[in-house]
């Protein structure tokens, strides 16, 4: 692993960490650090030794969003030629399970890099928001896209026409959360999550995320194809006959990621 300069990296069992560290701008989300997160992740991603990947933040904020004082003097060109949030796409492309543990502000930018992650676990302190209404703009990495898709396109309206701030327990009703834990409890349940994901067979994992995706994406008929295809695949992995076997055997199975 090599060092970053805006977020930090360490591995816990199968679990890779990613922790965005720039407290004092609440990890607002700048072009280096989007670049660090997108380079961690692809790492952990071509790992074998890695099953499951955290995102979080250090200090009071998951990420407050894109970095207001890096875009604030660029002109809509200089956005759409520099294609701005575009690196971000590679966070989405990466195959095994993204866990964003939210610890406090997920808002604009930080709210969409939750968003991008698979599970949602929030600490009950957590904040959401989509306030670049506030600003004079929309949400640029997602946001009105997934929020509307994740709480429906009433809510997600309402958010980001008045960039209200919802808490936790708002958010795990509206269904933009995974769950809800302690704020004390948050790390050590991210790590519990990922270390359960990290012990299945990595074949089904991979196939159950990308399928998870697919029906965000796809119609209806080809999301169930897709689903037939990739189950169908699954019977020819060392790991579904163990997975079966010990089912009847009444013991716990030993997968090999085959
Ligand atoms: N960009 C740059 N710096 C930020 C930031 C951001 N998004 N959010 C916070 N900071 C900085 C503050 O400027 C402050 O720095 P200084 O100490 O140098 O002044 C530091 O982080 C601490 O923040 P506050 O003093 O504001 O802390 P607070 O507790 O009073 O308020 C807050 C917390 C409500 C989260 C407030 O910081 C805030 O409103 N932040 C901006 C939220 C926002 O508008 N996000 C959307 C950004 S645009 C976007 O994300 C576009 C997109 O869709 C991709």
């Amino acid at each position: 692993m090599i060092d970053f300069e805006t977020i930090l990296v360490d591995t816990r069992g199968r679990v890779g960490w990613i922790t965005l560290n720039r407290p004092e701008a609440l990890n607002a989300l700048n072009a280096q650090t989007m670049h660090d997160v997108v380079i961690a992740a692809e790492q952990f991603d071509a790992d074998p030794g890695i099953g499951a990947i955290v995102i979080t933040g250090a200090g009071r904020a998951f990420a407050a969003g894109a970095d207001i004082k890096e875009m604030e003097d660029r002109t809509g060109l200089d956005m759409r030629l520099g294609n701005y949030f575009a690196e971000w796409g590679r966070l989405v492309a990466v195959r095994k399970p993204v866990i964003a543990a939210v610890n406090g502000f997920a808002l604009g930018g930080g709210c969409e890099l939750a968003m991008m992650c698979d599970i949602i676990l929030a600490a009950d302190t957590a904040k959401f928001g989509q306030p670049e209404i506030n600003l004079g703009v929309i949400p640029g990495m997602g946001g009105s896209q997934r929020l509307a898709r994740a709480i429906g396109a009433y809510k997600a309206a309402e958010l980001v026409l008045t960039g209200r701030m919802i808490d936790a327990a708002e958010a795990d009703r509206a269904g933009l959360v995974s769950r809800v834990v302690p704020a004390d409890a948050l790390l050590d349940e991210a790590q519990a999550m990922g270390d359960t994901i990290a012990a299945k067979s990595l074949p089904s994992v991979l196939a159950a995320k990308e399928l998870i995706r697919t029906s965000l994406e796809s119609p209806l008929a080809e999301g169930l194809r897709h689903e037939a295809a990739l189950f169908a695949s699954l019977f020819d992995t060392r790991d579904q006959k163990e997975g079966m076997a010990a089912f009847r055997e009444k013991r716990q199975p030993a997968f090999e990621n085959r």
